[in-house]
C-alpha cells in the first residue's frame, strides 16, 4: 500500500512584525488589551504594496524543499490554498511553479476553502499519491489577506495577517498521513465572507472582510470539537495517542475549546497566532513549520491538524511524523 508522508516544511512571514498598539497608532479605534484578551494575538505582518501570495509562498516552498532534501524539478503536483490569489487566472500554483523554474508541464492548482485551504489542498494531494498517479507534492498555504480588510472594521482589522507555509508531501511505504475529514455547509455563507466580484471591469458588492465575530466563534468551536473526533475514529486511533494538536491559528479562546473537548493539555497544542494573527489558509503550515523547526514535533510523533473558515469549510487531519 502507498503512503503519503510529510518530509519537508517551510513558512515566510513578510516584513516587521506590527504590535497592537502600532494599529493604535495607525488610527484604529481598539486597544492592546482588547486584542490579547479576546484573541490572543500580540503582532501580525504585512506584505509590502506589490508583494503577493505567489511571491511569499515561493519563499515558503523553497525552504521547504530545502527541509526535504528534494529539488523543485522533483515534484509532480503543486497545490496552492489561497483565498487571495495574486489574479482571477492564471492559478497562484501555475505563478510558483514557472517562478521554482519546473519546465515539466506538472499538475498545478489553487484550492479555495478560506482558512481550511491548506488542508482540503493536504487532503487533495494525499489522495493523488495513494492512487499512485503522483510521487512528490508541494503544498503551500499563502494568503495577503490585509489586502481585503477594512481599516475601519475594527471587529476584523484587528484579527488578520500575511504569511505562508509550504511542506512536501511524498510517497512512502511507512504510513503518514492517517485519515482526513473535510466539510463544508454552504447555508453559512453570510457569517463570514468578501462578497465581491469584478463583472466588465468593476468592482461589484463589498470588497472586504465582513464577518459576524459570535456566530462564527460558536460554529468554530463545535464544528472543530466534532472534526477532531470524527478523524480520530476514522484513523481508528485512541485519543491519548494524539502528540500535537496543530490548530488553525484564528482565536486562543477557540483553540482552548478544542483542546479540552480533545482531552489535551494546552502544553500539546502549537500556538502561534501571537506572533502573526488569522493568516487563513497559510496558518496551520506557519504554526507546524515553527515546531518542526524549534524541535518540538519530532519524528515518529502524531499530529492532528484542524481548520474552519468561511464557506464554512472546516476539516482535519491526522498525520504521523
Ligand atoms: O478564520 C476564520 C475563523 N474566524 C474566527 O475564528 C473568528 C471568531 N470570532 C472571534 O474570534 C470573536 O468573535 C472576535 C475576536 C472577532 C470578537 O470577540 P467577541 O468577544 O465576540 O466580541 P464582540 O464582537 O461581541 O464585541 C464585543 C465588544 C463590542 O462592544 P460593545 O457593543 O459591547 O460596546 C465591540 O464593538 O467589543 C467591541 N469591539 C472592539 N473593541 C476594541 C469589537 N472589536 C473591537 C476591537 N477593539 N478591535
Amino acid at each position: 500500500m502507498i503512503h503519503a508522508r510529510i518530509i519537508g516544511t517551510g513558512s515566510y512571514l513578510p516584513g516587521n512584525p506590527v504590535t497592537n498598539d502600532d494599529l493604535v497608532a495607525r488610527g484604529v479605534e481598539t486597544s492592546d488589551e482588547w486584542v490579547t484578551t479576546r484573541t490572543g494575538i500580540r503582532t501580525r505582518h504585512f506584505v509590502a504594496k506589490g508583494v503577493t501570495s505567489s511571491m511569499i509562498g515561493l519563499e515558503a516552498a523553497k525552504r521547504a524543499l530545502d527541509a526535504a532534501g528534494c529539488k523543485a524539478t522533483d515534484l509532480d503536483l503543486i497545490i496552492v490554498g489561497t483565498t487571495t490569489p495574486d489574479y482571477v487566472f492564471p492559478s497562484t500554483a501555475a505563478l510558483v511553479q514557472d517562478a521554482l523554474g519546473i519546465k515539466s508541464g506538472c499538475a498545478a492548482f489553487d484550492v479555495q476553502a478560506v482558512c481550511s485551504g491548506f488542508l482540503y489542498g493536504l487532503a487533495i494531494a494525499e489522495k493523488f499519491i495513494k492512487s499512485g498517479s503522483h510521487k512528490r507534492a508541494l503544498i503551500i498555504g499563502s494568503e495577503v489577506l490585509s489586502r481585503f480588510v477594512d481599516w475601519k472594521d475594527r471587529g476584523t482589522c484587528v484579527l488578520f495577517g500575511d504569511g505562508a507555509g509550504a511542506v512536501i508531501l511524498e510517497a512512502s511505504d511507512k504510513p503518514g498521513i492517517r485519515a482526513t475529514a473535510l466539510h463544508t455547509d454552504g447555508s453559512h455563507q453570510s457569517i463570514l465572507s468578501v462578497a465581491s466580484n469584478v463583472t466588465d471591469g468593476v468592482v461589484t458588492g463589498d470588497p472586504f472582510v465582513r464577518m459576524d465575530g459570535q456566530a462564527v466563534y460558536k460554529f468554530a468551536v463545535k464544528v472543530l470539537g466534532d472534526v477532531a473526533q470524527e478523524v480520530v475514529d476514522l484513523a481508528g486511533v485512541p485519543r491519548e495517542s494524539i502528540d500535537w494538536l496543530v490548530p488553525h491559528q484564528a482565536n486562543l479562546r477557540i483553540i482552548q475549546s478544542t483542546a479540552r473537548r480533545l482531552g489535551l493539555p494546552m502544553e500539546k497544542v502549537i500556538v502561534t497566532l501571537d506572533r502573526h494573527g488569522n493568516t487563513s489558509a497559510a496558518s496551520i503550515p506557519l504554526a507546524l513549520d515553527g515546531a518542526v523547526r524549534s524541535g518540538q514535533i519530532r519524528p515518529g510523533q502524531r499530529v492532528m491538524i484542524e481548520a474552519v473558515g468561511g464557506g464554512m469549510t472546516w476539516g482535519a487531519a491526522l498525520i504521523d511524523f
